[in-house]
C-alpha cells in the first residue's frame, strides 16, 4: 500500500512526523530516503516531538550512528547510516539490538540497508519538488501497515 503527499513547506513536513507519531506502535522500523538536505532529519524531529520528546534533543545524528531517545511515549531509536554507505553492515553497528518491539527506530539514508529489515520495515521517500517543496511517497507491506497507514492517511486529511 502506498500513500503520496505534497509537503509544501516545513509546516507540512511537522505535521506528517505528527500524524505518523499518532499511528506507530511500539517496535515499528521507518525506513527514510531521499537526497541530501530532502527533509529526513526534519521529519524525525517532528516524529519525536510527536511522541512528545524534547526537539532539541534530536539532532542530525553525523558523528553518532545511533541516538536514543527515551523520554517520549515510545522510546525512539534514531539511525542515519550516511556515514556508513552502501551496503551497511547493521550488525557492525549493534542496530538489531534496538530492534526488540518495543522501539521505534526511525532509519535516515535506509537505502544503504540490504536484507529483510526493508521488507518488514515502513518506507518514507523524500523528494526534493522545489526550495521548500517536498514529494512524500510511504509505501509498507499490507499486511504489516495497511491499518496504520489508513489511520495516518485519516489524520492527514484532517489538517
Ligand atoms: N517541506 C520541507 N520539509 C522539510 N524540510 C524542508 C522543507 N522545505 C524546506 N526544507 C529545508 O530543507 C532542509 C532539510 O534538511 P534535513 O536535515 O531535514 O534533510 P536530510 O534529508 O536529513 O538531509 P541529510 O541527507 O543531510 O541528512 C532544511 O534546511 C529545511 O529547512
Ligand atoms: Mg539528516
Amino acid at each position: 500500500m502506498t500513500l503520496k503527499y505534497l509537503l509544501r513547506g516545513i509546516e507540512d513536513t511537522n505535521t506528517l512526523g505528527r500524524c505518523l507519531s499518532e499511528s506507530v506502535r511500539p517496535g515499528d522500523i521507518l525506513l527514510l530516503s531521499g537526497d541530501l538536505g530532502a527533509g529526513k532529519t526534519c521529519l524525525t524531529k517532528a516524529i519525536a516531538s510527536g511522541l512528545g520528546i524534547e526537539e532539541r534533543e534530536v539532532t542530525s545524528p553525523s558523528f553518532t550512528i545511533i541516538h536514543e531517545h527515551l523520554n517520549g511515549r515510545l522510546p525512539l531509536i534514531h539511525v542515519d547510516l550516511y556515514r556508513l554507505g552502501r551496503h551497511a553492515d547493521i550488525t557492525e553497528i549493534g542496530l538489531e539490538e534496538y530492534i526488540n518491539g518495543e522501539n521505534l527506530v526511525v532509519i535516515e539514508w535506509a537505502d544503504y540497508l540490504d536484507g529483510p529489515l526493508l521488507e518488514q520495515g515502513l518506507r518514507i521517500d523524500l523528494r526534493l519538488i522545489d526550495e521548500k517543496v517536498r514529494e512524500a511517497c510511504i509505501t509498507g507491506r499490507a499486511d504489516i501497515w495497511k491499518e496504520r497507514l489508513l489511520e495516518l492517511d485519516g489524520c492527514m486529511g484532517k489538517k
